[in-house]
């Protein structure tokens, strides 16, 4: 998605946002700009990575106070003159955005009708535009940016830099924006991680906020004009380790964080002696659980697989009705609130468009949500005001892996405790803890010793399409193994259940196809045997993701072992070689692992 950075201050600009604008890079995009005010505004921008940008660039420019993008294409395509920032007609004001104006073609045309010449495809430009005809008639930048924006529906995170006035106008409306408070000089980004080097201070704005932001102030104030107090926060490290250190990609890094990023989550989180688990930021007490007539589950990709391995967990270990849906299905399906149950956002970035609008959605009819997020202090996380977060630490590659993990550890531990709180034993939560309380370190067992990836990448790396198969607990995992290799090897993916498969997918199946079966120990592994047997009956080669020891590895042509463990728990283990797999043949395949084509970090529009 689209990345904001902004400067001004005592110093030079550029570096600032340059920086910036790198360090958001892994929020995908396809072209970058930066307008730095020096007297007049001078504008670079272009298609293609910040590096690519910087190479235009003349050797010095100077200036204090700056605004920066990168942009994943919505509306136009990727070109130059479509890039940010866009610049009023006489060049003296400049605007940034991130999100969509939905009447952006009505406010087109009649800027047109009225002589003024658009020079980009984009929804964006209208704004600057309709800005300049406010400054022309007297109006002051903010209520210029007011006015404008009064006539804009959509959602909007917006920067506007203006030739006559020493100061950044900020907006905000379904789009993030955070201002970075520092000494003599303040910074603007579209989320924390590019400040996190800079200031631990930030005043994060609101839907409906507007901010004007001098070197020496912050003036917050709502879209109806009202001014508000420019609550100044901590980024407490949340952030963490957010370089690459020696490792090639922050995928494989992510990856290898696993079992770090597990115990974070599980820390302070496991009551052993009682066989519990507590959640804290969830606010239920035991008998509030006890009466939860059914819990739902929201979520988009990878976030979607994990709240289906939760449902399942939770449901089982609970035996409480629990649901997974689709966010920008459930949205749109007029679903039927029950404001006693008990319902999750589930999300890394907690910035994602569709889960927030179904979090608006559940909210307008009088339930309740909770966040089951990664980034701290996050748009969904505040929306929701409750719930817990799975500390996975920073994810900047595009493929998610340590947060599908976390994901799972949490709504995991939720269904030991929401369990406990029903019917779940003493004995039977106590075996379940201590078998979660050993997932990082089988986690990082199989992660020294993965077995035979490179033998799978070469069956996949050429192949049509790659079928991924499960059952119970592991068709969501099924799910997430073909959505990573999809997403950045390319490679046509279908994920069925196991016992599916005979009533159509099985018909894709020809000599050599590669089948994976993920076939842990548990009751249905003797039905996906027989799965198994079909596919082979059909000329497919079938890579087996099983527990270690098991016999069922000689129905395989290529057998992946993970180390055993609770059937409820098995997904934190079988997705791990699915992860190397979808790594090591993009790899194979010279994609970029990090940033691929066409996708974005974090979704911030519908
Ligand atoms: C997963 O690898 C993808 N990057 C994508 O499906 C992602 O999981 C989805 O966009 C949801 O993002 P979120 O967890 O930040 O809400």
């Amino acid at each position: 998605m689209c990345g904001i950075i902004g400067y001004i201050g005592e110093q030079q600009a550029l570096p600032f946002l340059l920086d910036g604008l790198r360090r958001l890079e892994y929020r995908g995009y396809d072209s970058s700009g930066v307008a730095v005010k020096n007297g007049g505004i001078t504008v670079h921008k272009k298609t293609g990575k910040v590096a690519d940008l910087e190479a235009k660039l003349p050797a010095s420019v100077e200036g204090t106070c700056g605004i920066a993008h990168t942009r994943w294409a919505t509306h136009g395509g990727v070109t130059d003159e479509n890039a940010h920032p866009h610049c009023s007609a006489d060049g003296k004001i400049a605007l940034v955005h991130n999100g969509i104006i939905e009447n952006a073609r009505n406010l087109r045309n009649r800027l047109e009708n009225e002589g003024v010449k658009l020079r980009s495809e984009t929804d964006s430009e209208v704004l600057v535009h309709l800005i300049h005809r406010e400054i022309s008639n007297g109006a002051k930048p903010l209520t210029a940016v007011r006015r404008t924006l009064k006539r804009a529906r959509g959602t909007w995170g917006i920067c506007v830099v203006f030739e006559d006035h020493e100061k950044i106008i900020c907006a905000r409306n379904g789009s993030p924006l955070v201002i970075g408070v520092g000494s003599g000089e303040n910074w603007i980004a579209s989320d924390t991680l590019p400040l996190q080097t800079l200031t631990q201070q930030v005043v994060r704005l609101d839907d409906g906020d507007l901010a004007e932001v001098s070197a020496d102030g912050i003036k917050t104030s709502r879209f109806d004009g009202r001014t508000t107090d420019s609550e100044v926060t901590s980024l407490d490290g949340e952030w963490g380790e957010a370089e690459l250190g020696d490792f090639p990609h922050f995928m494989l890094k992510e990856i290898h964080e696993q079992p770090e990023a597990l115990r974070q989550c599980l820390t302070g989180r496991l009551d052993i002696k009682n066989g519990n688990a507590r959640l804290g930021g969830i606010g239920l007490t035991a008998k509030q659980l006890q009466k939860i007539p059914h819990v739902r589950l929201l979520g988009c990709g990878t976030a979607l697989n994990a709240s289906q391995v939760g449902r399942i967990v939770i449901e089982e270990l609970a035996r409480v009705p629990t649901l997974a849906h689709v966010s920008s299905e459930f949205r749109h399906n007029n679903p039927v609130i029950e404001t006693n149950a008990l319902h999750f956002a589930v999300s890394q970035s907690g910035e994602t468009a569709d889960t927030l609008a179904a979090v608006k959605e559940i909210q307008l009819k009088g339930g309740e949500v909770r966040g089951v997020i990664n980034v701290v202090g996050s748009t969904i996380a505040r929306q929701c005001g409750r719930g817990c977060y799975i500390h996975s630490g920073p994810e900047q590659s595009v493929a998610s892996t340590k947060a599908f993990s976390n994901m799972v550890a949490a709504l995991s531990l939720f269904g030991i405790q929401i369990g406990r709180a029903r019917t779940l034993s003493r004995e039977k939560g106590k075996k379940l803890v201590k078998s979660l309380q050993k997932i990082p370190k089988l986690v990082g067992d199989y992660l020294e010793a993965p077995g035979p990836i490179e033998e799978v990448v070469d069956l996949v790396k050429d192949a049509k399409s790659v079928l991924f198969l499960g059952r119970g607990i592991s068709a969501p995992v099924a799910r997430e193994g073909a959505l990573k290799l999809m997403e950045i090897a390319y490679i046509p993916c279908l994920a069925y259940p196991a016992g599916e498969m005979k009533h159509g997918p099985i018909a894709l199946l020809e000599e050599g196809s590669p089948v994976v079966v993920i076939a842990p120990n548990d009751s249905l592994k003797d039905k996906t045997v027989s799965s198994i047997q079909e596919c082979r009956a059909r000329g497919a080669k079938i890579i087996l993701i099983h527990e270690e020891g098991d016999p069922i590895a000689e129905e395989a042509d290529i057998s992946i072992p993970v180390p055993a463990t609770d059937p409820m728990f098995t997904p934190m283990l079988t997705v791990l070689p699915l992860q190397l797999i979808a790594y090591q043949t993009a790899l194979a395949l010279g994609c970029d692992v990090d940033r691929p084509r066409n996708l974005a970090k974090s979704v911030t529009v519908e």
